[in-house]
């Protein structure tokens, strides 16, 4: 049996929701856990599907885990770590990219580590050379098998000079969670600098790694032989902050979100006051809200942080169907992040996608055959429709949509949502909107 929501648009949303920690890096910190010699403890966690997926791939490798779900918070205690077999890790691992960070880790705990397939949104290719490429600088041997790739470090992992040829969060976590125990020296230069980057090395610095961040995007990172454990609470999730913010701006609603940080936001809220949403920032998060004037259009380029991030570029394109003129879309992040306007094309939208480079900065995927760059005319009346959710911020997207559209949706697939929001159905019910679950 499949689950249908049934959406009646129209109706602004009101209120106030709880953002947790963020999806993109609780299960980054769980798997540090597995770098300890001693138990560590992570707060402010997420009821999401990658903490579980992530819970499930510590327990097969032999940590145990304590979820206490009234607290919001997770032990880990690495002591008894072990191999787990390639069928086990397959199965756990799910539509998930996690496992490829466990490799670090596992190769210093039991000598190898397995990658299996892996899933994750389907925005991109998302190939993982540049984390095979770090993984071989440190000493790993990487053997590519039908079911996977293992890797190994029959001689130990040695601290390397590199440089990405992309700031990529996940190769920037990848050359952390390896060069905090290998021997030596380790700098890698155009590393990623996102605040979940950041968040991450408190959590290694605790355990006793020596890291610095200089302000050229090189890390750089002093091996040590023993890591204790970490007491850390995860930083808030600004992307699911500014999913709501996006919310409140397509419903014209009012929406107060409670552990959303300024810091994290700050590109989003340029964006946002300049569309015309209004925010408000409290000690203990944020008030968004629709100015009540029309929107504005703009030009948007997505980019690595500091800059918009490409997470918030979904929600955002939602908001711009309904301003006031011509708006243009840059991705410069993932070359197939796109495809969730096909479903807004049929709600009314007015959107063309374009291969070129749309914006000031010309881009990797400029010269490539992606449509990777989108044309937004607006307002236009949006009606409901049957949706099928492509992936997580399209999903949500998607929800915001026929949230604002006039008439009935009908939605399918929202289980992608699970993976990244927290309870959204019951936030969706808390701030007044008119849904329905039910199978099909
Ligand atoms: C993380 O993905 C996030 N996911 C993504 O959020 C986020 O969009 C992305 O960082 C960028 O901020 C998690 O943290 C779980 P990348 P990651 O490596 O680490 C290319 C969401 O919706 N690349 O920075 O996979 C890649 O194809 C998700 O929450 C290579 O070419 O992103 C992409 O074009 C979606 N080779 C670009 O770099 C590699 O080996 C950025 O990817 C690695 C990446």
């Amino acid at each position: 049996m499949a689950t249908l929501l049934t959406i009646q648009g129209g109706k602004p949303l009101q209120g106030r929701v709880r953002v947790r920690g963020a999806k993109n890096l609780v299960p980054k910190a769980m798997v540090a856990s597995l770098l300890g010699s001693e138990p560590s403890e992570l707060r402010n966690i997420p009821e999401i599907r990658d903490v579980e997926i992530v819970t499930s791939l510590l327990a097969i490798h032999g940590v145990k885990v304590d979820h206490d779900l009234e607290a919001g918070s997770l032990t880990m205690d690495p002591r008894e770590t072990r191999n787990a077999t390639y069928s086990e890790i397959d199965t756990h691992a799910g539509d998930s990219r996690i496992p490829i960070l466990f490799c670090g880790p596992l190769m210093h705990k039991n000598g190898e580590a397995f990658i299996p397939d892996l899933g994750g949104c389907r925005i991109g290719d998302r190939p993982i050379d540049y984390h095979l490429e770090v993984l071989r600088n440190f000493g790993a041997v990487v053997d590519k098998q039908p079911s996977g790739i293992r890797i190994s470090a029959p001689k130990g992992l040695l601290g390397a000079k590199l440089e990405l040829p992309y700031p990529s969060v996940g190769a920037t976590e990848q050359v952390l969670l390896t060069a905090v125990l290998a021997e030596g020296i380790t700098e890698l230069k155009n590393a990623a600098v996102e605040p979940e980057i950041h968040d991450l090395i408190q959590i290694l610095q605790q355990m006793g790694a020596i890291i610095s961040v200089n302000t050229d995007r090189t890390i750089r990172i002093e091996g040590v032989e023993r890591l204790s454990g970490y007491r850390h609470r995860a930083i808030p999730d600004r992307n699911e902050s500014a999913s709501w913010a996006s919310a409140a701006l397509v419903t014209q609603g009012d929406i107060y979100v409670e552990g959303a940080a300024q810091r994290d936001l700050t590109a989003f809220l340029n964006t946002y006051r300049k569309i015309g949403g209004e925010f408000e920032v409290y000690d203990d998060g944020i008030r968004f809200w629709h100015g009540g004037g029309a929107l504005q259009p703009l030009v948007l380029e997505t980019d690595v942080h500091p800059g918009f991030m490409t997470d918030w570029q979904q929600p955002m394109v939602v908001a711009l169907t309904q301003a006031a003129g011509v708006s243009i879309v840059h991705e410069t992040v993932y070359e197939n992040r796109f495809g969730f306007t096909h479903a807004l094309q049929r709600m009314g939208a007015s959107i063309q996608l374009h291969r070129e480079c749309l914006g000031s900065n010309p881009c990797r995927f400029g010269q490539r055959n992606f449509l990777h760059s989108a044309v937004i005319s607006g307002p236009s009346k949006l009606h409901g429709a049957d949706i099928d959710v492509p992936d997580l911020r399209g999903g949500f997207s998607h929800l915001i949509a026929a949230l604002a559209a006039e008439g009935t949706s009908r939605v399918t697939g929202i289980e992608v949502i699970n993976r990244g929001y927290e309870k959204f159905l019951d936030k969706l019910t808390g701030l007044g909107a008119d849904v329905e679950l039910s199978e099909r």
